[in-house]
Formats: C-alpha cells, structure tokens, sequence
C-alpha cells in the first residue's frame, strides 16, 4: 500500500495502542526535519527512552526532540507540569551535555502545575479504590486535570508571578482536607514553589503565539503525542483511561495550532501489545507465554518500573485506532521481539463471549524464528517477516511505512521509498 501523505508539513505522533509502542524513537527520527517539537497532553506520567549512540535517556516531561541541538522545545498548554520533575530534568539533560536554555525549550504560561496535593490525592485515591485501583502512575495527573476542568487549578502563568502565586497556591490547597490534612502548609508550599519558579520563569511563554509566529516563517513542528489511544479519556477503554485525549486531534487544542495546521499523522504500533495499569486487553497472555515475550520484549515501565502486561496484535482494535487519529502511516515497532517464535497469533477479529466481553478470534501466521536487529533493508527481512508486516497492514488498511528492530536509531527500516525521507537526516 503506498504512502502518499504530506512530507514538507507539520507532523503528530501518536500511539495506536496502550502506550509504550516506542513513540519516542520515532519522534527522535522525525525531530530532524522539524524546527519544533511540542508536547500537547500528558505529564511525567509518560516515560520516552531513547537510545543515541549506546547511551539510554528516559524523558518524561522534556520533549524527545530535545536530543538534537538544532530543534526547539515546547510543553504545550494542554500538559500538566510538574515543575520540580521538570527542573529536574532539565538539570539530568544538562549534565549529559544537552542544553535546556529559555532559549530552547519554553512551557506555555497556560499548562496547570502539578503540585504535591496532587500526587498525594492520585496515591489515596488509588489505595482506597483497593482491588478496582485504575493502576495510574501515582504522578497526580488526574487530580490536576480534574482542578482544571473545575477551574480551581494552578497555571504555569501564575506560578511565575510573584504576585499571583500565593493566592494561587492557598486555592489549591483548599482541597488538603480531601487527602486527610496530610499536605504541606501554605508557606511551606510557597517555599516549594519559589526555587522552582525562579528557574522556569525564564522559560514560561504564551507558546500559542510563539508557534503561530513559527508557522508564519514556515518553520515545521512536530507535535508529541504521549500514552495510546486506549488510554484516551474519551476514546479509551473508559474507566480505565489516562485524564487527557491522547488521540492526535488533541494536538491542535493542547498548543494553540489550528486543525489545519497538522498535515501528517503518524501511528506507531508494537507488533504485539502491551498495557500497563489495569483494563480491558482482549489479546492478553498469562502465565508462562506472556513471561517469555515480557521477558524478550523488556516489557518494563520507563515510568514506575512494573511489568508490563503482554498479548498479541490486535487489529480491529489498532485499526479503530487508526481512525480515531486519522492516522496516515504506521510505524510498526518491535518486530525483532517476536523472531522467537515458530507461529505468531494475531487477532483478526472480536466476537462477544459468554461473559460480554469481547473474545479475539486469533489467527496464526508463520514465525522467521531469526534475529532481525542487525538488517537494515526491508527486501533483507526474511519472507515469513515480510508477509507478517503486509498481512497486517492489509488488515489495518493504511500503509505501514517503517519498521523498528530495536531501540536504536540506526535499527529503522523504512518501508516505504516515499516514507524513507522523513526518517533520514537533512
Ligand atoms: P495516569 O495517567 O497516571 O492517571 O494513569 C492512568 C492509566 O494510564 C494507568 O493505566 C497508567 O498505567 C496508564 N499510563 C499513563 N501514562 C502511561 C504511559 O506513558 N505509558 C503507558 N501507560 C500509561
């Protein structure tokens, strides 16, 4: 199926399933064409690991874009910040050489803060739900959302005005009481809060403006999607959803840009799945099977660290994905994992079982049972391989126009000729 998408505009990437599909090498790859890279949902809930030259970097709240010197950062409105995590790392990325200035990497005045309430209110919440807990990182991102929706919230713009901020603060804490009175005073969280707003203030901008004025001289964005498309708050498999679209619309009221303005989405999808955290995950494996392929993939949060839950391809679920994000090609990610086995299972299609649920009909397409880290053209990946990545892009109707065989940059094959610039320098 051939990629026929919009090469010289602005990119979104997106995941097309739980999270974890390897979203962050492939805005590495495509970081180096864009002027700009922007996060427009999420907080340091996510975790991108990125491997250059050998050496792993597990951002969270930082743009993966950051690696290349030439690419300018921004943490969209739509983001919930942290500002102790992200002064953190911007600590973490100068110590390892990569510069993090005002002069590249700027926070919209408009993204709520993350405070300590938050954090400690996701944890009690989390404890109480007991056996139905969601699973969340614990990073206080739903309650943040939740202060925003209800207009309660602290926004990046007040934290750096000394004149707004304890006014700003002594609002926020008025919901101690909710968590068991277990939080800080309000001078204490001033206290919190000053440092780190002295840091950041530098950076904190109406980022709207700054990437309109980017459009305007033609400067290309590539917007940063976190999480998958099953943890989307509306789109998700609902109660069991992150509190923010990860869906690639998003991108467009999470920085100010208009609809218009995204040419290009790009799905990235692992050629099995994972999930982390509790829900619905109708391909999912127990027991021994799902250790083997946990074990082979490193199925591990970059965030928290827990296991990830492991199953096979879903494909009527990715391909609804695909249309939810209006995705244009797809990144399939991982494939060297699955070079163990002689069978490979893929769902093709959901029907109810006795319980409700959906039950995956499975069907088994032919394993290579060959290592594939070390090739470097599609025609050099073995047959069973070749068939693996066409049947499933038959299936999911939209081309697939490159593929991962490991974490680093290098481990990219493009599939598609017309694909193949975007992933290469210059
Ligand atoms: P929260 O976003 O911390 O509220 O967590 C809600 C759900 O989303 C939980 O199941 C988390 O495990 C999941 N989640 C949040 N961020 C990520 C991510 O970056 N990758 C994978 N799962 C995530």
């Amino acid at each position: 199926m051939p990629f026929t998408g919009k090469l010289d505009g602005n990119i979104v990437v997106v995941g097309l399933q739980w999270g974890d599909e390897g979203k962050g090498k492939v805005v590495d790859l495509l970081a180096r064409r864009a002027a700009w890279v922007a996060r427009f949902q999420g907080g340091d809930n996510a975790g991108h690991t990125l491997v250059v030259q050998g050496r792993r970097t597990v951002l969270h709240l930082v743009p993966s874009g950051v690696l290349h010197p030439e690419v300018r950062a921004v943490i969209g409105n739509g983001v919930v910040v942290n500002p102790a995590v992200l002064v953190e790392e911007m600590d973490a990325l100068a110590a390892a050489g990569v510069p993090t200035g005002p002069d590249r990497l700027l926070v919209s005045d408009r993204a709520h803060v993350i405070l300590p309430v938050h954090r400690a209110l996701d944890a009690a919440r989390e404890e109480a739900r007991g056996a139905a807990a969601i699973g969340t990182t614990r990073r206080g991102i739903g309650p943040t959302y939740e202060d925003k929706a209800a207009r309660r919230g602290l926004r990046v713009g007040e934290l750096v005005d000394p004149g707004r901020l304890r006014e700003g603060l002594a609002r926020a804490l008025a919901r101690r009481e909710a968590c068991g009175g277990a939080e800080a005073s309000l001078d204490e969280l001033l206290a919190w809060a000053e440092p780190l707003a002295d840091r950041l203030r530098p950076h904190v901008r109406d980022t709207a403006a700054v990437l309109h004025r980017a459009l305007d001289r033609g400067e290309r964005i590539l917007f940063e999607g976190a999480q998958g498309t099953f943890l989307d708050l509306d789109h998700g498999t609902w109660p069991y959803v992150t509190s923010s679209n990860t869906v690639a619309g998003a991108a467009a009221p999470g920085t100010g840009v208009g609809p218009r303005d995204l040419h290009l989405v790009v799905g990235v999808a692992k050629a099995y799945t994972t999930r982390v955290g509790a829900g619905p995950f109708p391909t999912e494996l127990h027991g021994e099977a799902a250790e083997r392929l946990r074990a082979w993939g490193h199925e591990y949060g970059a965030t928290t660290g827990r296991p990830r839950r492991c199953g096979w391809f879903d494909v009527p679920l990715t391909r609804r994905a695909v249309r939810l994000n209006g995705a244009d090609a797809v990144v399939l990610t991982k494939l060297d994992v699955l070079g163990h086995l002689d069978a490979i299972p893929v769902c093709t299609a959901h029907e109810p079982g006795p319980d409700g649920l959906p039950r995956p009909v499975f069907r088994e397409l032919p394993g290579w049972r060959r290592d594939i880290s070390e090739v470097r053209r599609y025609a050099d990946l073995p047959d069973a391989c070749r068939a693996y990545v066409e049947r499933l892009e038959d299936w999911l109707g939209v081309p697939v126009a490159a593929l991962s065989v490991g974490p680093g940059r290098e481990q990219t094959i493009p599939r598609d000729e017309a694909f193949a610039p975007l992933l290469s320098a210059g």
